[in-house]
């Protein structure tokens, strides 16, 4: 069956992946996925039940049981845990923590992998998280690697915070920023890696317009040269 490409973005947090992953989509009519807003959902709903974040049967039981779905509302994309509008909720520095606690769990990493690849494999998708292009599609035919200095990361994740009425201070978030990025790119279980057929582009300097039309450009290059795409499964974990 033809089907339409898989995009996989991937890249630490403050890097623009939610911005221009949202606005590629918009740009090419594809569906959004945002995955990192799923690990958020499970570290909301482990907060909740007062679960600590290193008891794996706990965490395994709690996934197993969960539904979390992407719901679009007068266009705007919510996110929805067992039937509960989250979309804030899960957005606070508490649950980006948990969120990081919870993805270095082998096995909420392998309920969240086989939800993603369901979302996914039809095509016509754009996937953005920390382990789309080397775990979740290792085969999707285009890959990008945002990135962007940590000071810039956490001033942008600041200002986020601080448009939503936090109070929040700039040299604690760089450095929120900079313990995120250790525990995601230090843990065993899919940590967060650049895949070596990504195209990398440093945002530090640049505005989301001329990230997204060199995005543009390379998905239009891409589709050019790979043809009608056909549908095959990815394997393994
Ligand atoms: O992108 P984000 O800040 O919403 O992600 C929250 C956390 O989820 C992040 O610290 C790492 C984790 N995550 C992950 O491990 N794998 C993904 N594909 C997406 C997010």
């Amino acid at each position: 069956m033809k089907r339409e490409l898989i995009i996989a973005i991937d890249g630490p947090s403050g890097s623009g992946k939610s911005t221009l992953s949202r606005r590629l989509a918009a740009a090419l009519d594809y569906t959004n996925i945002d995955t990192g807003a799923m690990y958020r959902s499970v570290g909301l709903a482990a907060h909740r039940a007062g679960i600590d974040t290193g008891d794996d049967r706990a965490l395994n039981t709690l996934c197993a049981g969960l539904s979390i779905e992407f719901v679009r509302k007068d266009e705007e994309e919510q996110v929805w845990l067992n039937g509960e509008d989250v979309s804030e909720a899960i957005r606070t520095p508490e649950m980006s923590l948990m969120a990081s606690r919870v993805s270095a769990n082998a096995a909420v990493r392998k309920t969240m992998l086989g939800l993603q690849r369901a979302l996914g494999e039809r095509g016509g998708v754009i996937l953005e998280g920390r382990d789309i292009g080397t775990v979740v599609f290792p085969r999707a035919e285009v890959k990008f690697f945002l990135k962007a200095s940590a000071r810039e990361r956490g001033r942008r994740r600041c200002q986020e915070l601080r448009d939503k009425g936090l109070d929040v201070s700039l040299e604690q978030t760089i450095e929120e920023v900079k313990q995120r990025d250790a525990a995601d790119t230090n843990r065993l279980h899919a940590p967060l890696l650049q895949a070596e057929d990504a195209v990398v582009i440093d945002t530090t300097a640049m505005t989301i317009d001329q990230v997204l039309q060199q995005m543009i450009a390379v998905v239009a290059e891409r589709r050019q040269r790979a043809g009608p795409v056909f549908t095959r499964k990815e394997s393994g974990s």
